[in-house]
């Protein structure tokens, strides 16, 4: 056979040939390598093979249509994947440090709390949960469902959150999905939840203007966050008005007076954060860089040859190469290591914080039965409720502190700092009460007798919660059945409902 040196030595319109060609090819490369980067901006077209309709709830219909991000979403519904400090397992934190429960003595977090687990089962796990045992309003059901933005349109976002949440059961049926972060016609990212565009306009931001990389954690800033609910309407509030980081909010919520709750043990005026992990996230360095949500949380995929986006969001250490190996060439043995000493770090002032809290109830507790009065008390109670505060937006925020390590562990720092603040001002008060310290500390090794010495009587809340899962549940859903029945392109046979334990 001839060799290419010789045919292009004979023939020198053969290497011209080759030269070009291989310039052509490199060309196209490039082109390929750019259009794959720039897919994260534009927006996706796709024919509908089943159009969808305004505010159609129900995945499974979305799905019908994109079967990969269905089928990817549906998976959320595993519950196998357990890592060092996260994953999708049920972990009941109660039982794993009792002292939760006398950190939330007097609310319902003191009933249950247990770790998040995936998008599939939002409606599952608010319905079972022994806090939604207390009378709520229908702000609670925000972030649960596809339904929330259809009865939004219907009654108008005030009367939603006015409204009673039992009363909104039959309702709000569909777990978290494809209308709550897309525009059915067209596909593109937007924002269904108007208290993120409200929280933005009052900062003088245009949310409509955002970018199409500031969309992708955006979409997910929606639920993500800090919130709480205004006033007799309950209205949903994100307390973004004066910054994003533990103080500016604390700074929000005094200036207003809120409260969530007085704590039973210290009767101190206590803030409950929720999960800002959107906020948290902000102040670190990926965020800084200009890395998404969805950049680890929603990697890329193929599938014969088709790349979507894998919308299994899940911890990312289920799948280190794709989550993290876009961007970090570093092996997956050195991230996975990377990310438990942050997270490790964080957990041990977390637990440093917890300590220093329950101590400091337990201990304002003596002081209130020796006499203590509302002025030597009011300073320690600020002080409590300020320490607890940063403990929790630390501690409610998911990834144990990896989103943004270096202020996880300053907010843990300014908690520890003011709880021991509050002991040592305690310490005082105590002695001039006549108090022998230290103050004894109740046996409270486990969830159980932590939730005894605070007076919870559990069986009743069990009894009741057991009496509205069998009787109340199974008639929203025939409801709700009914309804979805009426729908176009309906295929009951296909409905996600997650099923009753
Ligand atoms: C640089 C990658 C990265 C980015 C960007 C990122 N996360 Fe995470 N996220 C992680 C890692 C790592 C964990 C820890 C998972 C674990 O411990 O199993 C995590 C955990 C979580 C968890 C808990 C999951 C679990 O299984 O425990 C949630 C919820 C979450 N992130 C939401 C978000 C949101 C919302 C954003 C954007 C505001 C975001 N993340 C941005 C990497 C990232
Ligand atoms: C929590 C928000 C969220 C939910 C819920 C969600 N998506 Fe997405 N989806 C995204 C993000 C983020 C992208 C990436 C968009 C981009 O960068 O342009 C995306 C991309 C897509 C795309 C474009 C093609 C691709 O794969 O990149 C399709 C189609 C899609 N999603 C369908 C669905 C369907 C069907 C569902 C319901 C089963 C759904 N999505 C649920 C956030 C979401
Ligand atoms: C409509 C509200 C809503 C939106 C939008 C939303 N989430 Fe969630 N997310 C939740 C709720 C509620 C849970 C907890 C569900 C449970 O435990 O039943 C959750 C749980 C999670 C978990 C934990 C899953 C696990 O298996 O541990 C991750 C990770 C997560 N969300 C990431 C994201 C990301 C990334 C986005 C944006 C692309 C996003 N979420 C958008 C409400 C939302
Ligand atoms: C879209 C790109 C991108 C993705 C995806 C990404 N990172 Fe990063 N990461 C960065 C950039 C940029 C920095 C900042 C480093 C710099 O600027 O030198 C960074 C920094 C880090 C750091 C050091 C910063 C610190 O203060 O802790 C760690 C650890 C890290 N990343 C881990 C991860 C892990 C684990 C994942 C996957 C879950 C991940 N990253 C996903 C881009 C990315």
């Amino acid at each position: 056979m001839k060799s290419i040196v010789e045919l292009v030595e004979k023939k020198p319109w053969v290497g011209w040939i080759l030269y070009l060609g291989t310039l052509a090819a490199v060309f196209g490369i490039g082109l390929l390598a750019a259009s794959i980067f720039e897919r994260r901006q534009e927006s996706f077209r796709v024919q509908q093979v089943n159009p969808i309709a305004d505010w159609e709830p129900r995945n499974e219909v979305w799905g019908q249509n994109y079967p990969r991000e269905y089928e990817s979403y549906m998976r959320t519904s595993e519950t196998n994947f357990k890592s060092k400090h996260g994953g999708s397992a049920e972990t009941d934190y109660l039982a794993e440090d009792p002292r939760l429960v006398v950190l939330w003595a007097g609310y319902p977090f003191s009933r249950d709390y247990k770790q998040a687990r995936g998008h599939f089962y939002a409606i599952k796990d608010i319905r079972d949960t022994l806090r939604t045992t207390a009378p709520l309003p229908g702000t609670c059901w925000t972030c649960k469902s596809t339904d929330v933005p259809r009865v939004m349109n219907e009654m108008g976002a005030a009367n939603f959150y006015k409204a009673k949440w039992a009363d909104l059961g039959p309702e709000i049926v569909n777990p978290i999905g494809c209308q709550d972060c897309h525009d059915p016609k067209t596909m593109n990212l937007r924002i269904t939840r108007p208290a993120l565009a409200e929280a933005m306009a009052r900062r003088g931001q245009d949310i409509n203007k955002a970018t199409h990389q500031e969309m992708r954690s955006l979409v997910c800033a929606q639920c993500h966050v800090e919130y709480y609910f205004q006033g007799e309407g309950k209205y949903l509030t994100f307390p973004w008005d004066k910054g994003f980081s533990a103080e500016d909010m604390e700074a929000y919520y005094d200036s207003i007076d809120f409260k969530d709750w007085t704590h039973a043990l210290s009767k101190a005026p206590m803030l409950k954060a929720q999960h800002p992990d959107y906020e948290l996230f902000m102040t670190g360095i990926h965020a800084q860089r200009g890395v998404s949500c969805a950049d680890c949380h929603m990697p890329y995929k193929s599938e014969g040859g088709i790349k979507f986006t894998n919308h299994h969001m899940a911890s990312p250490l289920q799948n280190i190469s794709a989550s993290c190996g876009v961007c970090h060439r570093e092996s997956e043995e050195n991230l996975l290591r990377d990310v438990h000493a942050r997270q490790d770090r964080v957990k041990e002032l977390l637990q440093l914080a917890q300590d220093a809290l329950a101590h400091a109830h337990i201990e304002a507790k003596a002081a209130w039965e020796a006499g203590a009065t509302e002025a030597e008390m009011k300073p320690v109670l600020t002080l409590i409720r300020h320490a607890q505060w940063r403990w929790d937006w630390v501690a409610a925020a998911n990834a144990f502190g990896f989103h943004s390590p270096l202020e996880a562990a300053r907010v843990l720092g300014n908690s520890i700092a003011k709880a021991e603040q509050a002991r040592r001002e305690l310490a005082i008060v105590l002695t001039a009460h006549h108090v022998a310290l230290p103050v004894p500390m109740p046996d409270i090794s486990t969830k159980e007798k932590a939730q005894a010495y605070i007076g919870l009587d559990m069986a009743a809340i069990e009894a009741q919660k057991l009496e509205f899962l069998e009787n109340v549940v199974p008639q929203w859903d025939a409801e709700a059945k009914a309804r979805e029945a009426k729908l176009p392109a309906s295929d009951a046979s296909k409905s996600n409902y997650p099923e009753k334990k």
